[in-house]
C-alpha cells in the first residue's frame, strides 16, 4: 500500500475524513503525539489499527471524540467527577477511562468493561473527527515498541507502506502522551501525562491515587490496572540506560563508558553537549520539564538514526510534567538506572 503524507487542509481533512468512514486507518496530529486512528465504532477498522501498529490484542486503545455531544455514543455512565475534570482540561491531553457504551467496537477496550476517552487540543485532530462524525479510536503511531512519533516524518519511519494517509500536523506541541485516569473506582492515574496528579485533585477537590506503575515496573503477575503498561514500550534500538546524579559526575562517567564499548551516546539536558566527552543529543532545558516532554521521544529517534548503541540519558528531576518524562525514559531503559555522585 502506498502511503500518502498531505499538509492538513480542508481537502486532506476531507479525504481523511472519507477514508475513516469507509474503515480505514489514518494518522492524524495531536497535541500530545500523533495517533493511529480509525473508526471507534467499526470492529473490522478497529481491527486495522492493532495490525498496522503490530499491537498486543490485550492492550485497549483510546476514543478521540469532537465535542462532549459524541459521548453518549461512547460511555455508559458519565459521573460527576467525569464533568469537573472534563470542564477543566477539555480539550487537552487528558484521557479518562469509564464504563463502556455498546456502540464502541469491543476490541477497543480489548476485554475490559471500560473505555479510555479524551477530546484532544488540536484544531486538525478536532475538524478530522468533526469531519468523520464518528468518535475515533487512536494509539500512539508508532509501531509496538517504539517510540511515539511527535512529527509526521517519525509516522512515516514506522507506518509507510501499512496505511494509506498520514495528515501532517507540525510538531505535537506536548510531546508525551495523555495522562490516563480511571474513573471506575476512586480517582486513579494509570498513567502520568501533561496534566500533572496536582492538578487533577485541585480539579476534583479530592486526592487522586497513582497507580504503582505509574512509578515502578509493572508487576509481572497479578491484575494490571492499565494493560499498556507491562509491555516494552517507547523504546530506542541502542541500550538505554538513565543516570542519576549532577553534570560532572554524568560527564566523568560517560567518558569512562565510550573507552570500554563502541557506539557511546549521551542524551542529555540542552547546553550540555560541549562538556561532553561523547556525541549527545539534548532532549531539553533540565530545569523545564515541559521542554524535556516535547523533545523527548525526537531525541530517542534521533539516537538510533545516529546509529548510537549505548545511550546513557541524564535523569530529569521529575516534578510536575517531569513525573511523565521520568516514566517514559524509565520504560524506555527498561528501568536500568546508575547512580553517580
Ligand atoms: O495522548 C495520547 O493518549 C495518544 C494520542 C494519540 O491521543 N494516544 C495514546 O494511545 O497514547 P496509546 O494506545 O499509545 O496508549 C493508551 C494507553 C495505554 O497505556 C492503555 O493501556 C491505556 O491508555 N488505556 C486505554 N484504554 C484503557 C482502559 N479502558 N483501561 C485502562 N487503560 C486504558
Ligand atoms: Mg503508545
Amino acid at each position: 500500500m502506498e502511503t500518502q503524507l498531505l499538509m492538513a487542509s480542508v481537502k486532506a481533512n476531507s479525504l481523511a475524513a472519507q477514508l475513516l468512514r469507509t474503515g480505514q486507518v489514518v494518522a492524524i496530529p495531536t497535541e500530545t503525539v500523533y495517533g493511529l486512528a480509525a473508526d471507534a465504532t467499526n470492529p473490522a477498522a478497529v481491527q486495522r489499527i492493532f495490525e498496522a501498529k503490530g499491537r498486543p490484542q490485550d492492550n485497549p486503545l483510546i476514543v478521540h471524540i469532537a465535542g462532549q455531544e459524541m459521548l453518549a455514543q461512547v460511555v455508559a455512565a458519565w459521573p460527576p467527577a467525569a464533568k469537573r475534570l472534563a470542564d477543566a482540561f477539555w480539550p487537552g491531553p487528558l484521557t479518562l477511562v469509564l464504563p463502556r457504551a455498546g456502540g464502541i467496537a469491543p476490541a477497543v477496550g480489548a476485554g475490559l468493561a471500560t473505555v479510555g476517552v479524551r477530546m484532544p487540543a488540536h484544531p486538525v485532530a478536532l475538524d478530522i473527527i468533526a469531519r468523520a462524525g464518528v468518535p475515533l479510536a487512536a494509539p500512539s503511531a508508532n509501531r509496538s515498541g517504539r517510540p511515539s512519533p511527535t512529527t509526521a516524518a517519525h509516522v512515516l519511519q514506522d507506518m509507510a507502506g501499512r496505511i494509506p494517509l498520514v495528515v501532517d500536523g507540525g510538531n505535537s506541541p506536548v510531546g508525551v502522551e495523555s495522562t490516563v485516569v480511571s474513573l471506575a473506582g476512586k480517582p486513579t492515574v494509570l498513567r502520568p501525562g501533561f496534566v500533572t496528579p496536582a492538578e487533577l485533585s485541585e480539579a476534583l477537590g479530592q486526592e487522586v491515587a497513582l497507580a504503582p506503575s505509574v512509578q515502578g515496573p509493572a508487576e509481572e503477575s497479578g491484575p494490571v490496572e492499565s494493560p499498556g503498561v507491562k509491555y516494552r514500550h517507547y523504546a530506542p534500538k541502542a541500550k538505554l540506560t538513565l543516570v542519576e546524579g549532577p553534570l560532572p559526575a554524568f560527564a566523568a562517567f560517560v567518558a569512562v563508558k565510550s573507552t570500554e564499548t563502541p557506539g557511546v551516546y549521551a542524551m542529555c539536558f540542552t547546553g550540555e553537549e560541549k562538556t561532553l566527552a561523547v556525541p549527545a543529543v539534548p532532549y531539553g532545558a533540565e530545569d523545564d520539564p515541559k521542554t524535556q516532554a516535547a523533545g523527548l521521544f525526537a531525541a530517542l529517534r534521533q539516537l538510533d538514526e545516529a546509529g548510537a548503541q549505548q545511550v546513557y540519558a541524564r535523569m530529569p528531576a521529575g516534578g510536575g510534567v517531569g513525573l511523565a518524562v521520568r516514566n517514559r525514559l524509565l520504560r524506555a531503559a527498561q528501568f536500568r538506572v546508575e547512580s553517580e555522585t
